[in-house]
């Protein structure tokens, strides 16, 4: 997504933005600004495109201050464009955003009537006025900043300067993430331990929820109670923080909690979140008439979940090989077919063959990938790019979630291009999927009752996992999970296929995770679940605390966040990835490095 740096302290602040900016522009290039303090009033410099358009900008406008901020966008709301460029200012407040604020139509409508006039599309912007407002009641700067933040619904990092505040720099984070770079009569404020790496390695990774008022000799911090609170001081090695673990156990982990922002990252690709309309991929989906979409692993699960939306809504036939088994069995494809190759490495030999293999059978070809410049993306004539970011654990979390994020987000466009969609139903599904990241920084929140449900796990040797719809490829996904980096044996299965056979393996010592969100076969899956509790099965349900007790002796329940079906699958992909991640720490196996495993499987 975005990156956001600030600077404070005695020196210029400029030259630092710029050198933190560019270090940042890996999270979005579309446009770049910088705001300053200089004798007291607020200044900005913006430009449309890449770091280096800016620095033109300043080069004619010089600014020289000893406070500012400075953001790189990944353009969600609103055109790529100067106005729509960060920072936003309204009045007094000066301010950059990471995030979307979800919440923004109904307030920017609340602020109108006020009287207040926006320059830009953003959802930003309300936020800058919002606070220019509360400060005219409140003269405290916190205490106006915390006002604005109850008010907002969705993700965020932000950083604030206001005019008559010189030396503060006012941050905070939800779902987005934020660090407080500590310097010698210099302090910073950055999107991550990379956007403050030159000038400091002592790092305050801020908490959900948290909000910073930071000044030159340091900073105060406060959680989401507005408790003033204490976050320790790490040590990173910046040159490196891109790899790095951070405040982190594990990569795993770190990509986990990674998600809220490489999920909305790739949804930006693919949504236009002001309109509410799915962007028109570079594909005519009237002029095919079925998908073949060939992965392995996690990536084949993903198109598994992708293969449910595309043929509901889009009514698109959709058929996903593991590419293993197309690549060698000589498949009878069609003309009108579309195939999609799912990758995160983009290297993947099987994947790579059938590519070829239907390119070379004429077929038009997609490639959806994590990699954009692998030879996947070179092969296809199609890149469906993810957004994920570099995934160092070799079992796959953010860039599962980011294809399915994408294949979901594209199902939508084809349904609307197929005239199955129409456009309330398309504003309402691209609301879901603008929901998705808060709803999977809220699931991010389940981590204490999955640790306590792993301390069981940790002791079985076989579990099972159950879905329906698009929760049974999940299912699939978290059984693999916790194979590979648990080494604990586990299965998932179509919840209405267990008494075909695999209902045989239930007994007290078996656990079974149930997905079970409110949709339309919530009750199917609830059904199922009494039938394995009665055979004294263990069941852990994970479902939202409104779906009704399935009244089985021995069922579980993990609350999970209520969400619309359709995001459903990224929503629940936390749970089953931290209950992996938590059962093998308990066992104490090598998280991010499994046995046997490789990151990029480029051999068949
Ligand atoms: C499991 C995992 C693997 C990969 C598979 C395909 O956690 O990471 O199953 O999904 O090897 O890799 P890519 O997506 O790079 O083609």
């Amino acid at each position: 997504m975005c990156g956001i740096i600030g600077v404070t302290g005695t020196g210029p602040a400029v030259p630092r933005i710029i050198d933190s900016l560019k270090r940042l522009e890996y999270r979005g290039y579309d446009s770049a600004g910088i705001a300053a303090l200089v004798d007291g009033r607020i200044e900005r410099r913006r430009a449309k495109g890449k770091i280096r358009e800016l620095e033109a900008v300043l080069l004619a406008e010089p600014l020289a201050a000893t406070i500012g901020i400075g953001h790189t966008r990944w353009a969600t709301h609103g055109a790529p464009t100067t106005t729509n460029a960060h920072p936003h200012k309204a009045g007094r407040v000066v301010l950059v955003h990471n995030g979307i604020i979800e919440n923004f139509a109904e307030l920017k409508s609340e602020l109108a009537v006020a009287g207040r006039v926006f320059e830009s599309q953003t959802d930003t912007e309300v936020v800058a006025h919002m606070l220019d407002e509360a400060l005219k009641t409140d003269t405290n700067p916190v205490t106006a900043f915390k006002s604005v933040l109850d008010r907002l619904t969705g993700a965020y990092a932000l950083a604030v300067l206001i005019e008559g505040e010189d030396g503060l720099i006012l941050g905070a984070r939800r779902g987005s993430p934020l660090v407080v770079g500590w310097g010698e009569g210099e302090m910073y404020l950055g999107s991550d331990a990379l956007a403050v790496g030159p000038f400091t390695q002592k790092i305050s990774y801020l908490e959900e929820g948290d909000y910073v008022a930071v000044s030159r000799d340091g900073a105060r911090m406060f959680d989401v109670d507005g408790t003033e609170v204490k976050r320790p001081i790490v040590q990173v090695s910046a040159s490196s923080a891109m790899v790095e673990k951070g405040e982190y156990r594990h990569f795993m982990e770190k990509e986990i909690h990674e998600q809220p922002d490489s999920v909305q990252r790739t949804l930006s690709e693919y949504l236009d979140f002001v309109n509410g309309r799915a962007k028109t991929p570079a594909i005519d989906f009237t002029a095919i008439d079925r998908i073949q979409i060939v992965a392995c692993g996690t990536a084949f699960y993903a198109g598994q979940i992708g293969r449910y939306a595309f043929e509901r809504l889009a009514g698109l036939p959709c058929d996903v090989e593991i590419a293993s088994e197309f690549r060698y069995r000589e498949p009878a494809v069609t003309p009108g077919t579309l195939a999609v190759a799912v990758s995160q490495s983009g290297e993947t030999a099987d994947t790579l063959a059938c590519l070829a293999w239907c390119k070379a059978h004429g077929l038009k070809t997609a490639a959806l990938v994590n990699v954009h410049s692998s030879s996947m993306a070179r092969e296809a004539s199609l890149l469906w790019p993810t957004h994920a970011g570099p995934e160092i654990g070799v079992a796959s979390t953010k860039a599962f979630t980011a294809q399915v994020a994408a294949l979901l987000a594209l199902a939508v466009a084809a349904g609307v291009a197929r005239g199955r969609i129409d456009a309330p139903t398309e504003a309402e599904l691209v609301k879901a999927l603008f929901e998705a990241p808060r709803l999977i920084a809220e699931a991010l929140q389940m981590d204490g009752d999955l640790r306590e449900v792993a301390l069981d796990i940790a002791k079985a040797t076989d579990v099972i996992f159950l879905g329906r719809g698009p929760m049974f490829p999940l299912a699939m996904e978290g059984a693999l999970k916790l194979k590979e980096i648990s080494y604990i044996h586990a299965e998932g299965y179509a919840a209405g296929e267990l008494k075909h056979g695999p209902i045989a393996l239930v007994d007290e010592f078996t656990p079974i995770v149930a997905l079970a969100p409110m949709d339309d076969v919530f009750e199917k899956t609830a059904s199922n679940l009494q039938e394995v509790a009665a055979r004294g099965g263990p069941v852990i349900m994970i479902a939202p605390t409104r779906a009704p007790d399935p009244h089985g002796a021995g069922i579980r329940r993990i609350a999970a966040p209520d969400c619309h079906p359709l995001i459903a699958p990224l929503v629940y992909a936390v749970p089953m990835q931290l209950l992996a991640y938590y059962t093998a720490v308990q066992k104490g196996t090598d998280v991010d490095q499994p046995r046997n495993l490789a990151k990029s499987v480029t051999v068949e």
